[in-house]
Formats: structure tokens, C-alpha cells, sequence
């Protein structure tokens, strides 16, 4: 049978391999809609390539070259966050991916949900501002949600249980990023540039900083919560430099059970995709043979990010918004060179401080929680590196 695909974030990192396993999946996966920020050029390549029905950009000034360019092709255009709503309510399609990159997943995702679709998520950030209200509203249809990240993949794939009960605890496996075994000291004079060379992965500008502040395994903490309904003491953080171990399910009758594979993101997208089968694929398989493979602790005192995500996961309401929304603000403002990488999670702890948590919030407080934590995150932003200047 045919799966017709939405693609949301089309031109980022998770959405042109998306394309790529597309492509080599063959006919029995046709692209109906994709949606992407601002880069026309691109979308208007992916727009004659693929030919999807529809196709939406958040940047209007940018639509109106986008047409240009695409004059002739047969397909319904859309702008602004409401474009991305419809694409993520796309009549035809069955499979929406939902790729772009922070907050602005959040609504697409709840869009996705309500129009009974099947849900290929990468948009980590959406579950961790959002998974909350989306169980209390009923929302969280587990079974239409497969994760695209490698590690819940992997959990998803390691997961036998027939009853909860059976679950222990899982390991999520975290690499460390590029400075891991560094000090504050050190820590203190690195560079973006420095920043964006992750030593396994090649991602997105904002999750490859996330990732070298240890603030990436923190959302995955509170996107495996949600996924896969655990308390927060059943999940644990484990340093694998490899990234070959992709995550471990842990049982109570002492098994543990791993996923491993190479560190290509194509594996686990095929995977969401291909559910529940699986075809073959573009990646490279492992090969054990001379490899070692070490697991360790996290390094608390000098990433303290992680602890910051426990700690917004615990006290629930907004504040997983508010954790959010101020990471996404100190990583723009490090990538702009105007933050140190040591005042990133000084920063976020700020503003989670200032919050006044709404304990059972609506929609519309999450979404207030993102834009309040995304302002007083300048502000303190500001005070930092005045202190600092
Ligand atoms: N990259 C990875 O390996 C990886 C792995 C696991 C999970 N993820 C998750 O996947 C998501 C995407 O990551 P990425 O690395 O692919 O990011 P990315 O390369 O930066 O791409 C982001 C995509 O989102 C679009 N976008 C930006 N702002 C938007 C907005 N306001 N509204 C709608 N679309 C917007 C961008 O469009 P334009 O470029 O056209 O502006 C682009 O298509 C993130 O949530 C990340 O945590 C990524």
C-alpha cells in the first residue's frame, strides 16, 4: 500500500535524509506536502523533485519567490504557522513528519494528533513543552506516535513488554558531544564554531549545541517520559563516546536489551517510515568485530543542563515550556557569539527561577509560558553579558 508522507522542516537536517530514505524506498512512498521555514530555494528543488500537492513556507516574503520560481507546478501554497498546520492536517497524507526544529513543532504536533494521522516525530521539543496537556486531553495516542530520534527509536525497537510492569528501567545513551571531559575552565573559551563539530553526529545548528551542553539528553529524558509512560527514576543517562548503542531497555527479571547501528539518522527515519516492517536500507551496517564499546556516568558539575531538564520535568505544569523556551534563546544568543558556553545553563536556571509554574495548564498557557521564558531569557541574557563584559 502506498504511504503518503507530510514532511514538516523539509529543508533541515532530519528532513532531506527523510527525502533520501524516501528516495530509496522507491514508489510505495509519495511526498503530499512539505513545509519549511525560509529556504525557498530549496523547497522550490524538493517542490520539482517530488511534486507534492501542497506545500507551505513560514516566511511570506520568501512564498512570493518560492512561486516564482515553481510557476507552473501543479500545487496549493501556504504561509505563516497556519501553512504549517495544514500541512501537518494534510487531507491525503497518513504519515506526517515532523521535523522542524524547537517550539514550533508544538502546535503542527497537536494539528497531527487531532486529525487522527500516523506521527513520524523528530521535534523532540514538542513532547517535552506539550506531553503533559497532550495525555490530560487524551491526545497521546502512543500507537500513532513513532519516535524518529535514535535513542527512542531504539527504545521503541528493544521494547518486548507485553505489561508495564515488566519494565525496569531504560538507559538512554548520550556521547557527550565535542568538549565531554572538559572543564569549567576550559569549558569557559570555547567557540560556536568549536560547538558545531559534534565528533558522531552531523545535525542541525540548535540540537548539535544541545547536544555539547547535555541539554539534548535532557529533552530526550522528558520525550522518552511521555513516549513511553515512565516515571522519571526509570530513566537513566549513560556516556557511550561510540554512539553505536542507541539506547537499552532494562527488565525486571535482570535482561537488558540494546539496539546498536551505525550513527546515521537515516536508520532510525526509515524505521518510523517503514513500521512495522523493515526494508533494506542506504546505511551501513556495524560491524562488532575490534570495537570497543564503554559506558559511564555523566559528568553533573561541569553539564549541569541535564539536571536543569530532571528538574523542569519534576515540577511539571509550564516549567518544561519554560526550560525550553530559554534554551532556545541561549543557543541563539551563544551561536551569536554574545553568551559564553558556560552561561547557557546559568542562564536557563535563571529564568526557570523567575517562573511562576501554572501546575495544570491550557494550551494557551504553554504557548504564553514559551513566549515569557523567550523574552526574560534576553533579559538575563543581557545581564550576563554585561557582568561578563
Ligand atoms: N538532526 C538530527 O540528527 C536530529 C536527531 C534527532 C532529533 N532531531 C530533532 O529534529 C528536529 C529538527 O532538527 P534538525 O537538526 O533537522 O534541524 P535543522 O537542520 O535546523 O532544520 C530545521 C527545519 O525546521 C524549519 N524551521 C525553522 N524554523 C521554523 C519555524 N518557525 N516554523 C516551521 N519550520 C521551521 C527549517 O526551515 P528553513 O531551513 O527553511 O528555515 C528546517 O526545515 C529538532 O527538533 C531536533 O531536536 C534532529
Amino acid at each position: 500500500m502506498i504511504k503518503r508522507i507530510a514532511l514538516l522542516g523539509s529543508t533541515g537536517s532530519i528532513g532531506t535524509q527523510t527525502l533520501e530514505v524516501i528516495d530509496g524506498l522507491g514508489d510505495d512512498y509519495q511526498v503530499v506536502a512539505l513545509a519549511a521555514g525560509g529556504n525557498y530555494e530549496l523547497l522550490a528543488k524538493q517542490i520539482s523533485k517530488y511534486k507534492p500537492e501542497y506545500a507551505a513556507l513560514v516566511n511570506e516574503k520568501n512564498l512570493e519567490k518560492l512561486k516564482t520560481i515553481v510557476n507552473g507546478e501543479r500545487c496549493q501554497f501556504g504561509k505563516g504557522p497556519e501553512g504549517q498546520l495544514l500541512a501537518a492536517r494534510w487531507p491525503s497524507a497518513d504519515l506526517v513528519v515532523i521535523a522542524q526544529v524547537g517550539f514550533s513543532g508544538f502546535e503542527p504536533l497537536i494539528a497531527a494528533l487531532e486529525s487522527g494521522k500516523r506521527i513520524a516525530l523528530a521535534n523532540k521539543e514538542s513532547l517535552v513543552i506539550g506531553g503533559e496537556i497532550l495525555q490530560r486531553f487524551g491526545l497521546l495516542d502512543r500507537e500513532r506516535i513513532f519516535p524518529v530520534d535514535s535513542e527512542h527509536s531504539a527504545i521503541k525497537q528493544c521494547w518486548t513488554a507485553k505489561y508495564q510492569e515488566e519494565i525496569a528501567r531504560i538507559y538512554i545513551t548520550a556521547s557527550g558531544g565535542p568538549f565531554y571531559g572538559m572543564t569549567q575552565t576550559e569549558l569557559q573559551k570555547v567557540t560556536p564554531q568549536d560547538a558545531l563539530k559534534h565528533p558522531n553526529w552531523q545535525m542541525g545548528p540548535k540540537i548539535t549545541i544541545d547536544s555539547a551542553t547535555m541539554m539534548n539528553k535532557g529533552l530526550e529524558v522528558i520525550e522518552a517520559k511521555w513516549l513511553f509512560d515512565l516515571s522519571l527514576d526509570q530513566i537513566k543517562v549513560v556516556i557511550h563516546r561510540q554512539s553505536i548503542v542507541h539506547s537499552m531497555v532494562e527488565y525486571v527479571d535482570g535482561s537488558t536489551i540494546a539496539q546498536l547501528g551505525m550513527p546515521d539518522m537515516r536508520t532510525p527515519i526509515q524505521y518510523a517510515l517503514t513500521y512495522p516492517e523493515r526494508k533494506k536500507s542506504l546505511v551501513r551496517s556495524y560491524n562488532p568485530y575490534g570495537t570497543t564499546l564503554t559506558f559511564a556516568e555523566p559528568d553533573h558539575v561541569n553539564f549541569p543542563s541535564l539536571k536543569l531538564a530532571f528538574r523542569a520535568a519534576e515540577a511539571g505544569g509550564t516549567m518544561p515550556a519554560v526550560l525550553n523556551g530559554a534554551n532556545e534563546v541561549a543557543v541563539e544568543l551563544f551561536l551569536a557569539g554574545t553568551l559564553i558556553f558556560n552561561a547557557i545553563p546559568i542562564l536557563i536556571e535563571k529564568v526557570m527561577a523567575l517562573h511562576d509554574n501554572i501546575k495544570i495548564p491550557e494550551v494557551s498557557d504553554v504557548i504564553a509560558a514559551n513566549h515569557w521564558a523567550r523574552n526574560m531569557a534576553l533579559e538575563v541574557g543581557s545581564v550576563l553579558r554585561e557582568r561578563m563584559d
